[in-house]
């Protein structure tokens, strides 16, 4: 299992490097066609449509929509009902389920819940 993320503020890969047993890519806008070659969780933050399209990019690639086992999404609560909404929408469209919501870089809460989830996949 990887993961794979986008980030503009770098909240995003603050929490992904919670894992560093995991290997990870990072969704660059400039160049988004990362072709995966095994299972992966998509680790997204919460931005308009027009920010967030290289992510678009990057599940429409190759078979990395097969291959996505689910997202976390990560936001900040003070948007209400717009929290994590990107996660959401990405998992409405590609049908991919969202596995876990947090803030910013994850609490430890959070690191847990993705601990649970890689060590699930691992079986
Ligand atoms: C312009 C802007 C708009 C945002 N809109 C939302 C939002 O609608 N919902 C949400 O949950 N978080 C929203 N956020 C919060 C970010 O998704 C959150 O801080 C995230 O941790 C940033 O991740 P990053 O540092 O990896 O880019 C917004 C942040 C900014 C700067």
């Amino acid at each position: 299992m990887m993961l794979a993320y986008f980030t503009l503020t770098g909240q995003t890969r603050k929490f992904v490097n919670k894992f560093p047993e995991v290997e990870s890519v990072e969704i660059q806008p400039a160049n988004p066609f990362i072709e995966m070659e095994e299972p992966f969780i998509l680790v997204v933050p919460t931005y308009e449509a027009e920010i967030t399209e290289p992510v678009n990019d990057f599940l429409e690639t190759g078979q990395n929509i097969a291959l996505c086992r689910g997202i976390f999404g990560g936001g900040n609560r003070n948007f209400a009902q717009l929290f994590c909404f990107t996660a959401d929408d990405l998992s409405e469209e590609y049908n991919i389920p969202v596995l876990h919501r947090f803030e910013f870089q994850g609490s430890e809460n959070d690191v847990a819940k993705m601990e649970e989830e890689l060590k699930q996949y691992a079986q």
